[in-house]
């Protein structure tokens, strides 16, 4: 378990203006930042971000916390990774002796860290000292590079032979055993031989965010083939979510705006030499879901850099539809084509640094290459290009997440076509997405587990009730009669006052009374996700959220008792009409 001060320590360095702003499209209004929920479907914005409570807030579903529980719902990460993540950007590192490390997986993906990084460093160590060294820094030299980029990016030689890494490295069984599991030695059990897999290249690392080497690329020095080896899937490594230079990426810039997607380890490597350190490469796989994740995670600019030839602008279109149920309000990608024959390795060596990054500021913008690519062969004059056009669109349109960006994108194909943004916007709605992109909004949460379905608003205090039960006892019974009145609250209620009534003051208690019924499986289920929740923290946290949910109830009580108010045009209302529904509290719906 992380020590909950840890996790204080690092909140009291974040600021969680700065974590939602890449991801959510704020505005200042007043104290607070308001946009667009990304929580829920929504029209005008309820979403509010305070920076003296560290919190944010949604007026429309509730939603609300801290920057931490931010990450955990909008990037979907889980709760170590969130931390990690925050950790990282303060510069803190979180503690190692976590309860996880107990447990055999976990242990012995420490020694796979452990074991690959003794592997860079023999690698690194033969590039400075083996006989024949010299051939590759001879390859290296010819290729452009210096010694800083090849020292920055811990570029290694794996010297010709057979055993050379297993000999120095498999001192015992339980070496050569997790050699084999990290995918350094190849078995061959009909033979009973092992040996090294990668032999004579030049050996990249492949670090994930915290600087552990998780796998290599390596590159023969000729043309032999195959030119480029990887690593293959361990417990450690997933080469379809990697991203090779990320890490060194974030280690250059503190403050990343945008991240450069390159097919190659090379070109990673040659750019960040002429000072272009934010390029990133996916391992020789298209671009996944995965990566987008990942990147816009850390910024809100993503450009794709393919080759201009056919593959490539197929392979950018598919980048784009990867891409296009990512594209909320303040994000942004964009594509470079480089020319024929060039990729960025040879043309950042050519033309240097301020041309590359003019080509980077000019690259076509998403929504350029989305309609120039689908025109490509129609006859958009013609009423049937026009058609096909926006029967093309549409479910790709239809992928992008509700915002200005998804409107924008409507307007632009009812400019093209002729036809009209509303007709269009209709035939939207009824047109399913293109691809089964992963759905963004769910601001409901429907328990599979146990059947039990429980909105937002109740969750989280329901959430910090489980684990601590006596947190009950903050507020009076009037207010859990309150609940009580409400479809999606009246479990919260029900589980507070019989922890009020029977002082169920643990969760053991807790459980116990509603052993054999269905709240005690969704009591478990939270007591078991929310297991890391900051303890320290939780008292007030409970009261805020409680007093958010009561407000919240209270508006819909008046709303409803002003019923007949709301009911008449706003040019009949009394001057005392108006200023009574100027007093309500405020909520956007
Ligand atoms: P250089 O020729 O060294 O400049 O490499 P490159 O990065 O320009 O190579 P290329 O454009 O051909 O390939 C891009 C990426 O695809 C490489 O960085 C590798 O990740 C991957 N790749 C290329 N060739 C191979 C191969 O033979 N096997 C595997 N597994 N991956 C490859
Ligand atoms: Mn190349």
């Amino acid at each position: 378990m992380i020590p909950p001060d840890f996790i204080d320590d690092v909140l009291a360095r974040t600021d969680i203006v700065e974590i939602i702003e890449p991801r959510v499209a704020l505005k200042r209004t007043g104290q607070n930042y308001t946009g667009l929920c990304p929580f829920h479907t929504e029209k005008s914005p309820s979403f509010s971000v305070s920076q003296d409570k560290q919190f944010y807030y949604c007026f429309g579903c509730q939603a609300s916390g801290s920057a931490l529980k931010f990450l955990m719902e909008f990037d979907r990460m889980d709760f170590l990774a969130a931390v990690e993540l925050l950790a990282g950007r303060v510069g803190l590192t979180v503690p190692e002796d976590r309860q996880s490390g107990s447990d055999e997986s976990a242990r012995r993906r420490k020694t796979i860290y452990e074991i690959l990084d003794q592997a860079a460093a023999v690698y690194r160590e033969e590039l400075r000292g083996h006989e024949s060294r010299d051939r590759a820094v001879t390859y290296l030299k010819g290729r452009g590079m210096s010694g800083a980029v090849a020292r920055d990016f811990s570029l290694g030689y794996a010297p010709p032979g057979w055993t050379n890494l297993y000999d120095k490295l498999a001192q015992s069984n339980y070496e050569r055993d997790l050699l084999i599991e990290s995918g350094m030695v190849v078995e061959n059990a009909e033979e009973n031989k092992t040996y090294d897999r990668f032999r004579d290249r030049i050996m990249f690392p492949i670090r994930d965010l915290r600087g552990r080497t998780i796998a290599f690329g390596g590159r023969v020095l000729g043309d032999s083939k195959p030119k480029y080896l990887n690593s293959p899937e361990t417990p450690v490594f997933h080469k379809g979510r990697e991203l090779y230079g990320l890490y060194e990426a974030r280690q250059r810039n503190k403050n990343l705006t945008r991240l450069m997607v390159v097919e190659g380890y090379m070109d990673v490597v040659a750019l960040a030499q002429f000072g272009i350190n934010y390029a990133v490469a996916t391992l020789g796989t298209a671009t996944r879901e995965e990566h987008i994740e990942r990147l816009y995670r850390l910024v809100s600019q993503i450009i794709f850099c393919f080759d201009g030839d056919p593959p490539g602008t197929a392979a950018a279109w598919k980048a784009l539809q990867v891409v296009l149920p990512f594209m909320s309000d303040g994000r942004s990608a964009k594509f470079l084509f480089v020319p024929d024959g060039e990729d960025p390795d040879t043309l950042v060596r050519k033309e240097g640094r301020e041309k590359f990054e003019l080509r980077l500021d000019q690259a076509t913008a998403l929504d350029v290459f989305f309609f120039s690519h689908l025109a490509q062969d129609l006859d958009t004059s013609s009423m049937e290009g026009k058609a096909a056009l926006s029967k093309l669109a549409i479910p790709l349109i239809n992928l992008i997440p509700e915002g200005v960006f998804k409107q924008l994108m409507i307007d632009e194909l009812a400019t093209r076509t002729g036809l009209d943004a509303e007709k269009l916007l209709k035939v939207a709605r009824e047109t399913k997405p293109a691809v089964a992109g992963r759905p963004r909004d769910v601001p409901v949460r429907n328990d599979g587990n146990t059947g039990i379905s429980l909105s937002r608003r109740a969750e989280a205090p329901l959430a910090m009730l489980a684990r601590q039960p006596e947190l009950a006892l903050e507020l009076d019974d009037a207010s859990y009669q309150l609940l009580s009145q409400v479809d999606d609250c009246s479990l919260l209620a029900e589980i507070a006052l019989a922890v009020r009534q029977h002082e169920l003051l643990s969760p053991g208690l807790l459980l116990g009374y509603f052993h054999g019924k269905p709240e005690a499986k969704l009591i478990r289920s939270l007591i078991e996700k929310e297991q890391l929740l900051d303890v320290s923290a939780l008292r007030e946290e409970y009261i805020d959220s409680m007093n958010r949910l009561l407000h919240g109830l209270e508006f819909q009580l008046k709303q409803a008792l002003n019923y007949p108010l709301f009911q008449k045009p706003f040019s009949e209302l009394t001057a005392e009409e108006r200023r009574q529904i100027n007093d309500l509290p405020r909520k956007k719906t």
